[in-house]
């Protein structure tokens, strides 16, 4: 049984780049154990995170997460079940920022910054999957 969600939420003023690599080395330490594969984003102060893995263990994952003091506004905005990852090649990959381009982000919204909170969730999926498509994403499991 396996699941995608994707969320998106608001860093407090305090995480910078190096609280960003932290929360990346923690995410590649832990979600192997525990089966979750995904990709977080992190532009102008938002995160955008996908995860997918056993339906429990993302949900469990999920919530802590949500409690974690170093966001706010943490919003659902896509939960599915699913056949089969998308993201498989990353216990947590990271969206190399030089690659999300205003042209990739106007393809998808109104204006050229990265601001899920007002689009739905398919169309931050889609963006994912582009920037997947065109290699933008780094970091191995
Ligand atoms: C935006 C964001 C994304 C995170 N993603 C993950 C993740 O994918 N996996 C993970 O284990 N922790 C992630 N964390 C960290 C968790 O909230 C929590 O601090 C961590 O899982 C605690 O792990 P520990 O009990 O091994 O110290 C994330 C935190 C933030 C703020």
């Amino acid at each position: 049984m396996l699941v995608r969600l994707m969320y998106a939420s608001r860093a407090v003023p305090a995480v910078d780049h190096e609280e960003l690599i932290a929360i990346l080395r923690k995410s590649k330490a832990n979600n192997p154990a525990v089966g979750v594969t995904g990709v977080l984003c992190f532009s102008g102060g938002i995160f955008l995170q996908v995860l997918e893995g056993g339906r429990s263990a993302v949900n469990k994952l999920y919530n802590r997460i949500a409690s974690d003091s170093r966001h706010t506004n943490v919003e659902l905005l896509v939960y599915e079940e699913i056949g089969e990852r998308r993201f498989a090649g990353w216990s947590m990959g990271q969206v190399n920022m030089s690659r999300l381009n205003p042209a990739l982000l106007l393809k998808y919204s109104e204006r050229a910054t990265l601001d899920p909170f007002s689009v739905s969730g398919q169309v931050s999926m889609a963006l994912f999957q582009e920037l997947m498509a065109t290699a933008s994403i780094v970091g191995q499991s």
